[in-house]
């Protein structure tokens, strides 16, 4: 039998760690996170997530928000430094990246992240604010399954903040949401090769 291919949403990657600090700049601040191989772009802040972090409004003062696929948490970051009165739950299947995040997130002060797996967040949280860089690469199937859990849980008048490249599919990924989820989705920007979509 052949082994799985590791990669950076293996739950366990086999991937030597090469676990180190790097200075990325979120929230208009420098800051130093923690960061390693087997997690999603370990070299710094991801091109599509650069994009969603300077197009999205600010994050919700209070309240629940989600990082839906945190990786090592640029989004997550983002969102507790900018919005210190919230709780930021940053979700992952990778233990790997949860547990960078949560050293960094400890090592900056950032009391208002949970790093947690999907079944750690309370059934009954609804969040303010969904921001994610969604996993594309696992297939449609499993990122439908992603998006069908995770969006119905925004509270009334929320929005959610995705970016997705263009080239994989965000054009159909807004039709299967506003059809399949009945949310209303507005194409919000499109850069470097990177579309925007806000859903409310
Ligand atoms: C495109 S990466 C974005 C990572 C990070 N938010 C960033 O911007 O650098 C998508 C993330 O989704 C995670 N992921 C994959 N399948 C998932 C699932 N079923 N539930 C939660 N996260 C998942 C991957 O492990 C990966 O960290």
């Amino acid at each position: 039998m052949s082994e799985q291919p590791d990669h950076y949403f293996s739950a366990q990657p086999a991937s030597a760690a090469e676990r180190r600090r790097a200075v990325v700049r979120l929230a208009g601040r420098d800051v130093e996170v923690d960061v390693a191989g087997g997690v999603f772009s370990p070299g710094g802040v991801d091109k599509g997530t650069q994009v969603l972090l300077r197009e999205a409004p600010a994050p919700p003062a209070a309240g629940d928000l989600l990082d839906l696929g945190c990786g090592w948490g640029p989004i997550a970051l983002t969102m507790a430094l900018a919005s210190p009165g919230a709780t930021v739950w940053a979700v992952d299947v990778n233990e790997r990246a949860l547990d960078l995040l949560r050293s960094t997130a400890a090592r900056l002060g950032l009391e208002n992240v949970r790093a947690v797996r999907a079944d750690e967040v309370p059934p009954d949280v609804r969040f303010a604010a969904i921001w994610s860089n969604p996993p594309i690469r696992v297939g449609k199937a499993v990122l439908h399954d992603l998006l069908r859990t995770w969006l119905p849980r925004l509270a009334p008048q929320a929005e959610a903040w995705l970016v997705v490249q263009k080239n994989l599919g965000s054009d159909s990924l807004a039709r299967w949401i506003e059809t399949e989820l009945a949310c209303d989705v507005a194409r919000a920007t499109s850069s470097k090769g990177f579309r925007v979509l806000r859903v409310g």
